[in-house]
């Protein structure tokens, strides 16, 4: 159903991302006890980096997905976790001096600051290795070909089809002049891979066959686009108190984005563009869409 058809209130977003928010939390300290030995530097930054911050736009996303196919919550929370933590395990390197060399992250130091650069690699490695330790876990789903799917596709929306070869085109581009389907290939791999993951985990805990994925599929790929303007977008004009990181820094790095290629005002539009039509493909859903729905709107809509 188009939104403006929606005559009910959508969900709140960020009432949705502060009690999933907390779910995460809980489950980053479950897996992370501070050790009475020399591995506990590495449990406090692993803690610094994942606990009490960020939108958990990823886990919402999965859970706001599972609501489709009658998935338990709790798994459904344990799915995206994975995901948050291969996306924490990114954030952390993404900051480090050798990639955007940024001291401000979640309204704190980032990790290699109040840590430093050694313990930022290994804490973003064991982020990457727990991502995998939580998604094989029978506890995220009793189906072991469930798991295997799950753990494949997690592989693939975090290597070379995604997230890691992303910022390799990212850090390639800088200084160069990328046309729009570059830079588009370049959003899709490093930010929209994992976005778009966490919407088919659901599908793949429903057991969704491949033909019934399209609709959440359109979905999550526009709004994976959208959520890396709207985050260029910030990075050209936001605030960083607002945003909790530092911001005009792809000007200044010579990044290749959809601001640096269309300016801002047209790339609002295209990201505006892309939320309507991300809604379009949940038309054959109801009610139980409506979170999906709104976390789209509030995806051109935020500010951090
Ligand atoms: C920031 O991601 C990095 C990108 C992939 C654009 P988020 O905006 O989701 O960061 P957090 O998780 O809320 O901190
Ligand atoms: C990073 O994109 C995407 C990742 C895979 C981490 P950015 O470099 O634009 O993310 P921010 O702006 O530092 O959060
Ligand atoms: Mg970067
Ligand atoms: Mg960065
Ligand atoms: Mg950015």
């Amino acid at each position: 159903m188009p939104i403006e058809m929606v005559d009910r209130p959508l969900p709140s977003v960020l009432g949705e991302s502060r009690r999933i928010g907390g779910a995460v939390d809980d489950l980053f300290s479950f897996f992370l006890p501070v050790p009475a030995d020399g591995r506990a530097r590495l449990y406090e930054a692993m803690r610094h980096a994942a606990i009490g911050g960020g939108k958990r736009l990823r886990p919402l996303l999965t859970v706001a997905a599972a609501r489709l196919f009658g998935i338990d919550e709790g798994r459904a929370v344990r799915a995206g976790t994975a995901i948050e933590a291969i996306h924490v395990y990114s954030l952390i390197h993404d900051d480090l001096p050798c990639m955007d060399d940024d001291d401000l992250r979640r309204g704190k130091p980032t990790v290699h600051k109040a840590f430093d650069e050694a313990t930022a690699v290994l804490a973003g490695d064991c982020f990457h290795d727990l991502a995998f330790e939580i998604m094989a876990d029978p506890a995220t789903h009793e189906d072991p070909f469930v798991r295997c799917e799950l753990l494949m596709g997690l592989a693939k929306a975090s290597g070379l089809e995604g997230m890691g070869g992303g910022q390799m085109l990212d850090l390639a581009a800088e200084g160069q002049a990328l046309d729009v389907s570059a830079i588009t290939r370049m959003q899709q791999l490093k930010t929209g891979a994992l976005i778009e993951f966490a919407v088919e985990a659901a599908c793949i805990m429903g057991r969704l066959p491949d033909e019934s994925r399209t609709h959440c599929r359109g979905y999550a790929r526009n709004i994976g686009l959208a959520f890396q303007i709207a985050d260029d977008l910030i990075d050209h004009d936001g605030n960083e108190e607002a945003a909790g990181k530092r911001v005009g820094k792809d000007a200044g790095a010579g990044k290749a984005t959809f601001v640096s290629l269309l300016g801002r005002d047209r790339a609002r539009q295209q990201a505006e563009f892309l939320v309507t039509q991300a809604i379009e493909h949940l038309a054959s859903h109801g009610e139980e869409a409506d979170l999906l729905r709104a976390i789209a709107r509030y995806i051109t809509e935020r500010d951090r």
